[in-house]
């Protein structure tokens, strides 16, 4: 049912944890099921240059929240902010269609952690 990407980032999922310091953080729902996530990152030079996430759903959203992060790390906020749920189900190998839903958390966490920074600096929202 999982593919062999998914299996791996749920046992060994990167990124995982908070980052004190954090630039902006992102937290977000699934109106799905319920789950959270939580994103945290940190900003340099205009890009990403650290990311964490923590989850509390099920293994498909862990390994969303790994791979989505790993995506995005050392990017521009304008590159990650473009991130979408399903290049994160595609680069996992594709999710079981009633599990498509987890891969947004991980994008919109990592969308809305980008928006909190914009809105703490001031800066130009690169968003739609
Ligand atoms: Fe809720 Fe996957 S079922 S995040």
């Amino acid at each position: 049912m999982y593919s062999d990407k998914v299996i791996e980032h749920f046992q060994n999922p990167r990124n995982v944890g908070e980052i004190p310091d954090h630039d902006g953080v992102g937290k977000v729902g699934s109106p799905v099921c319920g789950d959270l996530m939580e994103v945290y990152i940190k900003v340099a030079g205009g890009r990403l240059a650290d990311i964490k996430y923590k989850t509390f759903g099920c293994g498909a959203a862990v390994a969303s929240g790994s791979m989505g992060t790993e995506m995005v790390k050392g990017k521009t906020l304008e590159e990650a902010m473009r991130i979408t749920d399903e290049q994160v189900s595609e680069a996992l190998g594709g999710l079981p269609e009633e599990k498509l839903h987890c891969s947004n958390l991980a994008a919109e966490g990592i969308q809305s952690a980008i928006k909190d920074y914009l809105s703490r600096s001031g800066a130009e929202a690169g968003q739609d």
